[in-house]
């Protein structure tokens, strides 16, 4: 996708502008992902029921605040690179390349499994980021393997609710979060 913010006037020492510019499109989509990760997890966060709210309630709030942080990062990288950070709802709508996360009131689990698939999605495209910009700016790229660490962490907490005693995942196979929420409330093929 190319961007109106992708040519800077500066960047950061060390790097053309042309490189950086590539670094600011690449971070302008994750800072959208990483927007609308912590917008998802708080609608997870209000509208899980059953009898696993309260676990699932309070596990999603450290890694909003994580999420939170990360994006801060992110935008505030776009800066320093001599970039514009496109911070509102709109630009994000109009920018991102996924749908909304489509999953309303629901069982714990389900959200769960249709959570597993949203990380899926944010940590390829995340991994895909970092390959891009690790050829220009290793600084960038730092920060994007700090963040996958994270990532990839919280995918686990969701996906250990979401594995058998033999490490199958009940999402296992699953292309869409609706799928993905029914085959975690059904417990998947073991
Ligand atoms: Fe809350």
């Amino acid at each position: 996708m190319t961007s109106p913010y992708a040519e800077p006037k500066y960047t950061v020492p060390g790097l053309s502008t042309q490189g950086g510019g590539r670094v600011i499109d690449v971070l302008r989509v994750r800072l959208h992902a990483l927007n609308d990760l912590s917008l998802t997890l708080k609608h997870i966060h209000w509208n899980v029921v059953g009898p696993h709210f309260i676990a699932v309630h309070e596990m999603l709030d450290p890694q909003v605040d994580r999420v939170r942080e990360m994006a801060d990062d992110t935008a505030e990288r776009m800066s320093a690179l001599g970039g514009v950070p496109g911070g509102t709802p709109g630009v994000l709508v109009a920018e991102r390349t996924w749908d909304d996360y489509s999953v309303g009131r629901a069982d714990a689990i389900a959200h769960l499994g249709a959570l597993d698939l949203v990380y899926t999605g944010v940590v390829e495209d995340h991994r895909a980021a970092l390959a891009e910009v690790g050829k220009i700016d290793p600084v960038t790229e730092d920060l994007l393997i700090e963040q996958l660490r994270s990532l990839e962490q919280f995918q686990w907490f969701v996906r250990a609710h979401l594995e058998s005693s033999g490490g199958a995942l009940s999402t296992a196979g699953a292309l869409t979060e609706g799928q993905a929420a029914r085959s975690a409330e059904q417990g998947g093929s073991r």
